[in-house]
């Protein structure tokens, strides 16, 4: 970022996603300047006096409807604009269709401005950061999908359930897609230090590999299981993105898995995913090679096969 931060941030689409991280980033103390936009301007305004009835509770901030132009000076635009899954769909079956909606959305900003650091919520999210950052050659490095913040979130506090130990005690990433083909790197995973074979060693209790593919499936289909019982997820997503916001503004240097156009890391060219990188004013400051297991390797190629498929089947 070559200017002092103004802590201003658009988020475009105030569904559920988009106004939980509107609330959520209220909360945070982060965000000076809040700007809601929705082709729903009835929603939009609705949402913004839900939250300007806050600030009493809060740090001062203005939230207020706006329009595109408003992208001019922003830190950060966060597109959370789009249908969500429905049960029995996929993440992925929403390629085609919000592929095109946020190509749109890319333009009506680039009309604009090219500076700020923009967060791709919307799904296919790994599908859509690569189109986001393609289809109007944006920076690839300022283009940042939460990707599998989430997941890792998911991951750690599974295994801290199940280990008894808290949460924030317990360090492992989820990688590759955001959906059915991401990949536990549990030859990294860690608490105390030690791997996660190691603690496990010391641990009084014997459960094995069944209970890690366990972990791993409730991972990756926490977000079916949520649609199972409401009609969308949006605490996870929006602290994700909160979290992101948090180590763009304040330039904190944090490792999130992120997803972001590859051009050569890990050996893969042209896709977006998740794998461990440098957040901080810059967007994405680094993209960090983490050694990976044989196996952890050939699912990672395999997620970004998948997810280069679909590209090509969408045509970018
Ligand atoms: C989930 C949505 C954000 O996994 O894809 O909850």
């Amino acid at each position: 970022m070559i200017r002092e931060p103004k802590n201003k941030v658009v988020i475009i689409g105030t569904g559920y996603v988009g106004s939980t991280t509107a609330f959520t980033l209220m909360h945070s103390g982060l965000v000076s300047e809040m700007i809601l936009i929705d082709k729903n301007k009835d929603k939009a305004e609705g949402e913004v006096m839900d939250l300007n009835h806050c600030l009493s509770f809060v740090k001062p901030m203005s939230i207020r409807v706006g329009n595109y132009s408003d992208c001019i000076d922003a830190d950060i635009i966060i597109i959370a604009a789009g249908p969500s899954i429905k049960p029995g769909e996929t993440r992925l079956d929403l390629a085609d269709r919000n592929s095109k909606l946020i190509e749109s959305i890319m333009k009506k900003i680039t009309a604009y401005t090219y500076e700020p650091i923009i967060i791709i919520a919307t799904n296919p999210v790994d599908i859509l950061t690569y189109v986001a950052a393609k289809s109007v050659n944006y920076n690839k490095n300022k283009v940042i999908g939460s990707g599998t913040v989430l997941d890792s979130s998911r991951f750690r506090y599974l295994i801290s359930k199940h280990c008894n130990i808290d949460t924030r005690n317990v360090h492992g990433y989820i990688i590759g897609e955001h959906g059915d083909s991401e990949v536990a790197v549990w030859s990294r995973t860690n608490i105390a230090g030690m791997n996660i074979d190691k603690y496990c060693e010391r641990c009084n209790d014997t459960c094995g590999l069944k209970d890690k593919n366990r972990i791993f499936e409730e991972v990756r289909d926490a977000g079916y299981e949520i649609l199972k019982r409401k009609d969308a997820t949006y605490y996870g997503v929006s602290l994700a993105i909160r979290r992101i916001t948090e180590a763009i503004l304040r330039n904190e240097n944090s490792i999130l898995t992120v997803s972001s156009l590859l051009t050569g890391e890990y050996n893969l060219y042209d896709v977006s995913l998740s794998v461990p990188s440098i957040v901080n004013s810059n967007g994405i400051d680094k993209i960090l090679e983490i050694p990976l297991s044989k196996r952890e390797s050939e699912l990672l190629k395999k997620s970004a096969k998948k997810l280069q498929d679909i590209i090509r089947k969408i045509n970018y």
